[in-house]
């Protein structure tokens, strides 16, 4: 497990440096980003201002560098997919969905929490292309049964991370759903201290909602001119 990082000057890092992080063990997570893309990006730059230590992993090892040269934290490295998976408390699965069964043989899964972000749009964004029976969350804990999936994030478009997490001076939800509590506790503490404000949503299949509630996200977004800097919210009162 890594050590807290102390190389950081600013608010959040200070802030969370001196404060013990409930998660796995006693120690600061490390959590490893596989894809260097939008989400990737976006979840890189938001959990590089934590005190967490991060590691972004690609297929290519250069984009993931130059990720994280672009980050410029020295919580923030780069590795190969295999690496990264192996120092992970937490892995996030920031890649297509059909990428996860490639991916599934890349790396040793066991053992870990994987969040999973993924939406399995089709490529020509008419639907999802798994139906509603299931989900990519579903899917993906059957193709890591040594693992312990977690839907999350997949309701936050890439471009929310480049603005930061306050909508009008409320957080940003993020729904996490989980059969396992334990896990998804970590992911909920996880997404708080990242600036979400980070709903329980259940159990895993309830990843067969959360993935058409992103896709009308989408819709909302692209189809109906919203444009990205919107995200689905519960409201209470
Ligand atoms: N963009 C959004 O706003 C958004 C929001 C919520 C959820 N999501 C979901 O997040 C996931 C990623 O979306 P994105 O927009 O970030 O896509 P993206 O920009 O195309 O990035 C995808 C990443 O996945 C990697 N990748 C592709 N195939 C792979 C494989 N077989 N093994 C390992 N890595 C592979 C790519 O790495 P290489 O550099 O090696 O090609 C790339 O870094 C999707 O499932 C999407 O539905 C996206």
């Amino acid at each position: 497990m890594a050590k807290v990082n102390q190389g950081d000057t600013t608010h959040t890092a200070k802030h969370h440096r001196n404060k013990q992080i409930q998660g796995i063990g006693d120690n600061i997570m490390n959590i490893a980003i596989i894809g260097s893309g939008n989400i990737g990006s976006g979840l890189a730059l938001t959990f590089g201002q934590t005190a967490y230590t991060v590691t972004v992993a690609s297929r290519n090892v250069q984009a993931a560098q130059a990720l994280a040269d672009k980050l410029g934290r020295s919580n923030v490295q780069a590795s190969s997919i295999t690496e990264a998976v192996k120092g992970a408390d937490v892995v996030i699965l920031a890649t297509p969905y059909d990428a996860v069964r490639t991916l599934a043989n890349d790396a040793d899964f066991a053992g870990k929490v994987v969040i999973d972000v993924t939406n399995p749009v089709k490529a020509d964004f008419s639907g999802l292309s798994i139906g509603f029976e299931t989900s990519a969350g579903e899917e993906i804990q059957k193709l890591l049964p040594h693992a312990t999936v977690v839907k999350a994030f997949n309701t936050v478009f890439a471009q929310v991370y480049e603005q930061g997490l306050e909508f009008n001076g409320s957080k940003a939800q993020t729904f996490i759903a989980a059969d396992d509590e334990t896990a998804k506790q970590t992911v909920l503490t996880l997404a708080n201290e990242a600036g979400f404000d980070a709903v329980d949503a259940g159990a895993l299949s309830n990843a067969r909602y959360l993935e058409p509630l992103a896709y009308m996200n989408i819709h909302f977004g692209y189809m109906l001119n919203r444009g990205t800097q919107i995200i689905p919210a519960w409201l209470s009162r």
